[in-house]
């Protein structure tokens, strides 16, 4: 019988990662996807889509499908999957890996601000209206409301429902990766005076930053979650090489 690995996805690294293990096909995997996604990109392995039911069901979910090890390639903002992940990985007895992208730093000619939360974030923003960018997905859009004073555009994969609460939107539908002109061109064409996004990492979604260098904008950055207790690795190499190890699998 081959191994079962459970995959916890929503990144490029996790789709990866899927190709991989699918190219070699001496493991039995399964992707799982939160289902935050109207079209998620096609994979190559089985896929199971929704909440597991808090780390008690996942912790069920690894013994009834006989899990031989948990990989965590989550976002590094989805902090609540990745703590269930490290709970019933420890409850049920399976190795678990997270695989989480590094952070982007910030580089001379930046202007980043750091920011703990979207609160924090319409309170940096300040009381004068701003033309903001919010390239933060959906999830976070609704505490802007917070800060009404404002013209937002906001930039998500798939449309924002209901739509967001603020009076100035302007919403665009769009998945990465996005190019360096892309993200000039959008700035300038709404004139923004300010981002605000996620660390995330990553070269997908890193040209805003680069744009927003060129022109002096500062962006404002929410701070990632503290990251789960289990071992880490950055990238999609590092976890092959940690399955190879745990699951003493040949050259994986
Ligand atoms: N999830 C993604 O694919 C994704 C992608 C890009 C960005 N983000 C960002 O991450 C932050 C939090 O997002 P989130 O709500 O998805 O994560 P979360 O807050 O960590 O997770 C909330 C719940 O969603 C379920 N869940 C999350 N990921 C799952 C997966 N891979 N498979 C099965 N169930 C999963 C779990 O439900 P149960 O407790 O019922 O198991 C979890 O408790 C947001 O800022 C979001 O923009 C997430």
């Amino acid at each position: 019988m081959r191994p079962h690995l459970l995959l916890l996805g929503g990144t490029t690294e996790a789709r990866l990662l899927a190709e991989a293990l699918a190219a070699r096909g001496d493991l039995d995997v399964t992707l799982s996807l939160a289902g935050r996604t109207q079209r998620p990109v096609a994979m190559p392995v089985p896929v199971r889509v929704g909440g597991f039911g808090g780390a008690e069901g996942l912790e069920a979910w690894l013994r009834e499908h006989r899990v031989a090890a948990l990989l965590d390639a989550t976002h590094p903002y989805a902090a609540r999957i990745s703590a269930h992940a490290a709970l019933a990985a420890r409850r049920a007895g399976v190795p678990l890996l997270c695989l989480a992208r590094p952070a982007w730093v910030p580089e001379a000619g930046d202007d980043w601000r750091p920011v703990a939360d979207v609160a924090a974030a319409c309170a940096a923003l300040g009381a004068a209206p701003r033309r903001v960018f919010l390239a933060l997905g959906r999830q976070e859009v609704a505490g802007f409301a917070m800060a009404p004073q404002h013209r937002y555009l906001i930039r998500s994969v798939d449309p924002i429902t209901p739509p967001p609460p603020m009076p100035e939107v302007t919403c665009l539908t769009a998945r990465g990766p996005f190019t360096l002109e892309d993200e000039a061109r959008l700035l300038d064409a709404h004139g923004i005076e300010v981002i605000v996004c996620k660390n995330s990492g990553g070269t997908a979604s890193h040209a805003k930053l680069v744009a927003a260098r060129a022109r002096g904008l500062p962006v404002l950055v929410l701070q990632r979650p503290a990251p789960p207790d289990a071992p880490r690795v950055t990238n999609v190499q590092a976890a092959l090489d940690w399955l190879s190890h745990a699951l003493n699998l040949r050259g994986v």
